[in-house]
């Protein structure tokens, strides 16, 4: 009898102990769970937002967020309007990749009065003080690995060229694009003050070297120009620097349409399926690989920081200022892709399967 009740006992305590293990594990994810993260991104458009977006969401969803994502269709009054609606909403944080860097800032504001926290996605939001930490890739790294790439495939340290180059870069309004464009300047300048490389076309300048919206069809009709102005009559392009996989992708369709010599060496980033598919084809030498896998967690870990009313996790407090302030930052690292490395990159490493490349 004696036993028995000692049995008894026994299995009442597991009993109340697992209830309560149970009863714990409802608490902590409640903390996230009733808790919304309204999460903006600038377009469907371009693939690489719609990967941002379907992690962003995945990984919050996993932690035990709400999320509200939104697409802004590349225009800013939508974007204003998506950003204002959630902050209507009294979301809990927002995660956004702006359209363009100083559109935001009355929106923000409003922000700023309910304390909802601002993390800037992958481009700078400027000259507001409601941003409270930036994540993205580092840029300047990114136009310094493209320039690189350049002179390696070149061999610009012992050849005597001279080799004729075209430029064309991003969105003015996006304050990534000015940090690509410099990365990859600081690199090819010393070769082009040394007349090395040539500008046939002259345009050089941020300015000029820029494409609204990151568009295709811009980029390939700039260059379609540029070829039939300096290159029909049978001159060799040795290379394009492009800042991305958009103005990548415009500038070889602008050189299949229009350009007979040997291809050139042209750069990208994002490895978007149509660039890669180009470098297989050896219609695009390289494209800087950001795994954007990396960028959404190091996000979700921010957000996390956040909610639990801690400091989010940096690691450059020194590079980004918005014309408010420095915006503390987390950077993560860019890499090169091309035809070599592509596989073990974006096939070994899941970002893409074999069957999406063919
Ligand atoms: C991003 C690039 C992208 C470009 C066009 C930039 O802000 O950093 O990855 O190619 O926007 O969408």
């Amino acid at each position: 009898m004696k036993r028995r009740l000692v049995g008894i006992l026994i299995c009442l305590m597991m009993i109340s102990s697992l209830l309560a293990a149970c009863g714990k594990k409802d608490k902590e994810t409640s903390g996230s769970g009733d808790k919304t993260i309204g999460v903006c991104m600038p377009t469907k458009d371009l693939q690489r937002w719609n990967q941002d977006g379907e992690n962003m969401e995945k990984l919050l969803k996993e932690a035990g967020y709400k999320v509200d994502l939104q697409f802004a269709n590349n225009d800013i009054p939508t974007q204003v309007s998506q950003i204002e609606n959630m902050i209507a909403k009294d979301v809990d944080l927002l995660v956004i990749a702006s359209i363009e860097g100083d559109s935001l800032g009355t929106a923000l504001a409003q922000a700023k009065e309910k304390k909802i926290p601002v993390i800037a996605y992958d481009r700078l939001i400027m000259n507001t003080d409601a941003v409270s930490y930036y994540a993205t890739f580092d840029n300047y790294m990114v136009g310094q690995k493209q320039g690189e790439y350049i002179v390696e495939a070149l061999n610009l340290k012992s050849e005597a060229g001279p080799f004729n180059i075209e430029l064309i870069t991003g969105d003015p309004g996006d304050n990534n694009a000015q940090f690509f464009f410099n990365g990859a300047m600081d690199v090819l300048n010393p070769y082009i003050e040394s007349g090395k490389l040539v500008v046939k076309s002259g345009q050089t300048g941020f300015t000029a070297a820029a494409t609204a919206n990151w568009s295709t069809a811009d980029a390939q009709s700039r260059i379609e120009n540029i070829v039939s102005s300096f290159y029909a009559d049978g001159t060799q392009l040795h290379a394009v620097m492009a800042s991305n996989d958009s103005t990548a992708l415009g500038v070889a369709n602008a050189l299949t349409a229009t350009y007979t010599g040997e291809w050139p060496i042209i750069t990208g980033q994002d490895c978007d399926i149509a660039n890669v598919k180009n470098m297989i084809a050896g219609k695009q030498a390289m494209s800087i690989f950001k795994d954007t896998r990396d960028l959404a967690k190091q996000v979700v870990s921010m957000v996390d920081a956040i909610m639990k009313g801690g400091d989010a996790p940096v690691n450059d407090t020194k590079s980004y200022d918005n014309g408010k302030g420095i915006v503390p930052t987390y950077l993560c690292e860019p890499v090169f892709a091309d035809a070599n490395n592509y596989k073990e990159l974006l096939i070994d490493s899941g970002y893409y399967t074999e069957d999406q490349l063919k």
